[in-house]
């Protein structure tokens, strides 16, 4: 029996599955399947033919998860199968024959074109897909991520989720992060995991060591640069730094400094944890940011991230303070994201005594700090 062109079509639309979640599919193919249906002159034909494509794309071939015979040849192109799913089901959904043709035009679109915007690599025609990226303002984030390179050894660090995800809304791959308070290296294993360039300058020698050490584990499959730096970053030349790898601006600026005295990182006066009050830990803050913000390309990310803390039976609202002396430099302000603190397990058996102190000090214990954004103008 002789095949309609369009049974040809389908049976000649490629994919193979990628992952658990993501379908191969011949590009060139799928479009003209698009195509063909854009032309249809009733809602039930089109439905039929769209039914008949979706049994095709979820077809499981004996054990394996493969939706359809395997030949990649030619241009493919990788699409999450639930979302390209939902999406179909959209159409089918649809009551009329031009609601059911826009819903075609704009998956069409998603796959034969890539919007970006200027910060980062997020397809917005396909937006949808990337439902790992938070937009949301508070954070509740119950386990740290201590994959790979990511010991979590140091007290004071921050968990890679936040490194990872704001260079995910704020860098496109290839770029260049700087981190002026490295600490254990979170930042620069997430570039590379990322494939974005880092710089990571660190006050203490020791932790800078084994912080470069545990880089170096991570693979560099996009073979990026991971520079350590010892140094104070309120003083250091980060243009001389820079200028080795022929670089004048980085895209992204990370700080996480010390909450002031809460943690005592060194012994050493330059360390802004030992600073003899509030007053000169903002002091001292303000000089890294006035020494570290002239090499952030205008348009692009400052991210504090800090907690508050108690002194004397008073909150001191430490992020606030830290907002303002960037926003006094003629940064503009974008979110304020609240996140929690994971719990760990010495924290957990003190968890009984705060509550206890907490009702008897008239205080609430602290369970959030703060990630703020902000853009340079
Ligand atoms: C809150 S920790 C950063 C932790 C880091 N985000 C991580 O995930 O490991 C702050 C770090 O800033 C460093 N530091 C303090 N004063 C500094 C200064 N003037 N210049 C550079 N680093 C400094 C401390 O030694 C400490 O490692």
């Amino acid at each position: 029996m002789k095949r309609s062109r369009e049974q040809l079509y389908f049976e000649n639309l490629k994919s193979e599955p990628l992952g658990a979640n993501s379908i191969i599919l011949n590009k060139e193919r799928f479009l003209q399947i698009l195509k063909e249906m854009e032309s249809f002159e009733d809602l039930c034909s089109l439905k039929n033919k769209l039914l008949y494509l979706k049994s095709m794309l979820t077809y499981r071939k004996g054990d394996s998860e493969g939706i359809l015979n395997i030949d990649t040849n030619g241009d493919t192109i990788s699409l999450r199968a639930d979302v390209l799913l939902s999406e179909i089901d959209q159409i089918l959904e649809s009551r009329t024959l031009e609601r059911a043709k826009y819903y075609i035009r704009r998956l069409a679109k998603g796959i034969k074109e890539i919007k970006t915007n200027k910060i980062n690599d997020i397809n917005l025609l396909r937006w949808k897909e990337y439902d790992e990226i938070i937009t949301d303002s508070l954070w509740i984030l119950d386990k740290r991520d201590t994959s790979g390179a990511h010991l979590g050894w140091y007290w004071g660090n921050f968990i890679p989720q936040i490194p990872h995800q704001m260079m995910l809304r704020y860098t496109k791959k290839g770029e260049w992060v700087l981190d002026t308070f490295l600490g254990s290296g979170t930042t620069l294993i997430e570039c590379r995991r990322l494939g974005r360039n880092g710089v990571g300058i660190e006050l203490n020698p020791e932790v800078a060591k084994r912080a470069k050490e545990l880089i170096e584990k991570e693979p560099n499959k996009e073979n990026i640069v991971s520079e350590v730096v010892v140094g104070d970053s309120r003083t250091i030349d980060i243009g001389r730094i820079l200028s080795k790898y022929g670089v004048k601006k980085v895209q992204l600026l990370i700080m996480h400094p010390p909450y002031h005295d809460i943690i005592k990182f060194s012994k050493d006066e330059r360390d802004l944890s030992n600073a003899k009050n509030i007053e000169e830990f903002l002091q001292m803050f303000g000089e890294v940011v006035d020494n570290a913000s002239p090499y952030l390309e205008r348009g692009r990310y400052l991210v504090l991230v800090i907690g508050d803390k108690y002194s004397k039976g008073e909150w001191i609202p430490l992020g606030f303070y830290c907002m303002q002396e960037i926003l006094r430099r003629g940064f503009s302000l974008k979110s304020i994201i609240v996140k929690n603190f994971e719990e760990t397990r010495g924290k957990r058996n003190q968890k009984e005594l705060w509550r206890y102190r907490a009702l008897v000090g008239g205080f609430y214990v602290f369970k959030h700090e703060y990630i703020m954004l902000f853009k340079k103008r």
